[in-house]
């Protein structure tokens, strides 16, 4: 087994200074807010990694560094053996194609005015592609009919619209999709149905997902893998069972005690304990520290480096 993407020391910092005039009169600093910090993983070919973490702790960012929708300020990105930071322009061109993002929410990333026909076929019609019954023969795939490709995106079920997403994102016949949070917006019963087709879509046709979810519970049955973040750091990264059986890092175990709160739609009732720092002004040492019934002086002043504790690597000074 190969990896098809990997990541090493990803770093993304986002400018969030106030505009320059307002600096000079308030006397600001520029102030720098950091995504996604020193994040290393690699998410081997047939296999589903997912990454898992409160809002705002730097899946997306990730996500979209790896389709090239933003860039990494810092570290690499390798693809299929392609860097796309610092690689060849063609090469890159070819490996984006092997790729395909689906997004939570389903309207919007639908065209209105398009029969979903068009809808399906457009990454295949843009590059000249043969497109004929292509959209009726995935609509089929991702269990709609194909009579539905006359339709608009508005005739559609918020679960039917996230089918039409797959079979658009199939269509180009990729090797990797991102999903970020791709059933969060569905409620729980169809939020099962269309985690079903994906899974089964992985197995027939050997795709490999990088799987985004701010819910344990969601990736539990289909992920092999999994990556905990925590204000962008990869806190803990192991095998699913792993991970189930003995999370090591006092993060994991608190997102753990909070899963069974969630609600029927899989959002979260209560919020799980503390609030979670300012990115902009993140906490020295280990930045879980403030929340961590663990902590020492040791977790307020330096930062834990990951290290592995049996088939789980953990980055937290007390993962014993
Ligand atoms: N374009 C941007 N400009 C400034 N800050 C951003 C931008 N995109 C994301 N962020 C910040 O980066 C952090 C991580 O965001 P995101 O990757 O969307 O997290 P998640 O998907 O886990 O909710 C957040 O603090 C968010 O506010
Ligand atoms: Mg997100």
């Amino acid at each position: 087994m190969s990896a098809l993407i990997r990541l090493e020391h990803l770093t993304r910092d986002f400018d969030v200074s106030k505009p320059w005039l307002n600096r000079v009169i308030e006397r600001l600093p520029k102030a720098t807010l950091r995504a996604v910090a020193d994040v290393s993983l690699e998410v081997e070919e047939n296999s589903v990694y997912a990454l898992v973490g409160e809002s705002g702790s730097g899946k997306s960012t990730i996500g979209r560094i790896i389709a090239g929708l933003v860039p990494a300020s810092d570290g690499v990105v390798e693809i299929d053996g392609v860097d796309i930071v610092s690689g060849d322009a063609a090469r890159i061109a070819e490996v984006r194609r092997e790729l395909q993002m689906i997004f939570q929410d389903p309207y919007a990333s639908l065209n209105p005015r398009w029969k979903v026909r068009d809808i399906i076929a457009e990454p295949v019609a843009v590059r000249g592609g043969d497109v004929s019954g292509l959209a009726e023969r995935l609509l089929e795939q991702v269990g709609l009919s194909a009579a539905d490709a006359g339709k608009f995106p508005h005739e559609f079920s918020g679960g039917q619209r996230q089918r039409i997403c797959i079979a658009r994102a199939l269509a180009s016949n990729p090797k990797i999709i991102i999903c970020d949070e791709p059933t969060s917006a569905l409620d729980v019963s169809v939020q099962s149905q269309v985690l079903n087709l994906m899974s089964d879509l992985r197995e027939e046709m050997g795709l490999t997902y990088l799987f985004i979810s701010h819910d344990l519970t969601v990736v539990q049955h289909m992920a092999d893998r999994i990556g905990v973040l925590y204000l962008g750091a990869l806190v803990e990264e192991a095998p699913r069972d792993r991970l189930f059986a003995a999370p090591k890092h006092p993060y994991t175990q608190m997102l753990f005690d909070a899963a069974p709160r969630m609600d029927a739609f899989g959002r979260e009732v209560d919020p799980p304990k503390g609030e979670i720092p300012d990115a902009i002004n993140p906490p020295p040492g280990c930045p879980y520290h403030p929340r961590c019934p663990l902590a020492t002086e040791r977790c307020r002043s330096e930062v834990p480096q990951p290290r592995m504790i049996g088939e789980t690597r953990v980055r937290c000074h007390h993962a014993e």
